[in-house]
């Protein structure tokens, strides 16, 4: 009797209940599986968990969800913004599904759900010009437009969080907010002349934009959303710089479908601004290849050949493009790079991605890995702590995978559908904030 009470008591507990399960959905998954979530799929009481439990192991094994993934396991820096779930988390779910999705006593649901952040009344609202209602198309479909807004800003300030209140949240599936210099000449035409041009190409509100704003150059993109919670927020002492005049534009990805029926979407934005900040953040873009090739400059190698299953671009950039561009917005000399935050682009035959950090004295390091790359997901990563940089000459090293198996013809660089791209946008700033 002894020694059966003491194997008892030793006895790992081999079957995972859903009080195991539930605070890993919690923290991961409840934020968009909600009823009136960004997904229909609710995961929030037992028996609907219970009933997609396989779908949940095979979504976490693939790392297909959560759906915005940087590596973020400690071989590559820290994100503030990571949704990485580790392996026990994993091994929690996959253990949980595979043993038929047991019960825990009294445990109904995940508990409590956080309530849903909001920015005060009182912070600037912005809004789409006028409602637009996107084509029904047979199959589900994406489409993106833009659209000019004008906020009215008066005085140098910074942006510290946006809050998008999507008009028609059932074909609202991600949206980013960008800060236009209208007067920037870009060669044929301004930005200002940019956006009527493309205005005018058809009667609809805004414009088409797949990939980017179209052919306007922004300045720096100032928030994006995907999702979760409706408020995008930077770290506290942080904002991303403003300046007087300047449009923003709204980019909108819709998805639509045959059983779609909406009224259409006039999406508004809730934007807290702040004098200034400790921290001031401007995003600097760059893609070499996409510039090189829509400036018309020619470039050895600027194709993907078709039909491989892993076909890489790769460039590099010296710190000195990134410091020049603050300096330039800072009106004055900036001593420290800080790279806060790194947002990569590619479009839809994009797998994988890597940013590394190469110093002058021959070190490298990690600064950013994608193994998953999702077009639908794409985000901007801040780190925990920035990324210091003391050299104009540290170079950063980008490389990008594609899959061109499908294709029977080469692939150029291009913000147009049917081309690629290998951008990242880098987040920096001449300041860190005040608790480093
Ligand atoms: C940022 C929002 C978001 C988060 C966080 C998120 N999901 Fe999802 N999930 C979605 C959306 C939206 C869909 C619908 C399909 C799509 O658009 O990709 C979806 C689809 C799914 C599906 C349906 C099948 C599939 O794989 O597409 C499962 C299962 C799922 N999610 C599980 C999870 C689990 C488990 C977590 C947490 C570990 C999680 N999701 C976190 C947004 C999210």
């Amino acid at each position: 009797m002894v020694i059966a009470s003491a194997c008892e008591a030793d006895a790992p507990a081999t079957t995972v209940g859903f009080a195991e399960v539930a605070p890993v959905l919690r923290s991961h998954c409840v934020g968009c599986h909600q009823p009136g979530g960004l997904s229909p799929l609710s995961l929030v009481e037992y028996e609907d968990v219970r009933a997609w439990a396989p779908a949940i192991a095979a979504a976490v094994r693939a790392r297909t969800m959560p759906p915005i993934p940087a590596v973020a396991d400690g071989s590559c820096r820290g994100f503030r913004n990571a949704q990485w779930l580790s392996e026990e988390e994993i091994e929690t779910l996959v253990g949980w599904a595979e043993a038929g999705a047991p019960p825990s006593a009294g445990v109904h649901d995940v508990g409590a759900l956080p309530p849903t952040p909001h920015l005060p009344s009182d912070a600037l609202t912005v809004a789409m010009p006028s409602r637009y209602v996107p084509a029904p198309t047979q199959d589900p479909a994406d489409e993106y437009r833009c659209f000019a807004i004008d906020p009215g800003i008066a005085a140098p300030s910074v942006l510290r969080a946006t809050e998008y209140i999507p008009g028609d949240p059932s074909i609202v599936h991600h949206a980013a907010l960008y800060a236009v210099d209208p007067s920037l000449d870009l060669g044929p035409f301004t930005n200002a002349e940019a956006i009527a041009i493309m205005e005018a190409d058809d009667p609809a509100p805004g414009w088409s934009c797949f990939g980017g704003v179209g052919a306007l150059r922004p300045r720096s993109q100032l928030s994006g959303w995907v999702g979760g919670s409706p408020v995008v927020a930077l770290p506290a002492d942080s904002g991303m710089t403003l300046f007087p005049g300047e449009l923003w534009v709204l980019q909108i990805h819709y998805r639509v479908g045959p059983e779609t029926a909406t009224a259409g979407d006039r999406t508004q934005l809730r934007v807290a601004l702040a004098d200034d900040a400790a921290q001031r953040i401007t995003a600097v873009f760059q893609d070499p290849l996409t510039f090189a090739s829509e400036a018309g400059v020619p470039i050895a190698d600027a194709k993907l050949d078709a039909g491989l299953a892993d076909a890489t671009w790769s460039w590099e950039l010296p710190a000195e493009v990134l410091w020049a561009e603050l300096e330039a917005q800072e009106g004055a000399s900036v001593d420290r790079l800080h790279l806060v935050g790194v947002g990569p682009h590619m479009h839809t035959l994009g797998t994988a991605l890597e940013l590394r950090v190469l110093s002058p004295s021959g070190a490298s390091s990690c600064g950013l890995e994608i193994e998953n790359w999702d077009y639908d997901w794409q985000d901007a990563y801040f780190y925990e702590e920035p990324i210091v940089i003391d050299s104009r000459d540290t170079r950063l090293q980008v490389t990008c995978h594609y899959d061109t198996s499908e294709r029977t013809s080469p692939v150029f660089p291009g913000h147009d559908a049917g081309r690629e791209m290998c951008g990242v946008m880098f987040y920096v700033s001449a300041n860190d904030r005040p608790e480093h």
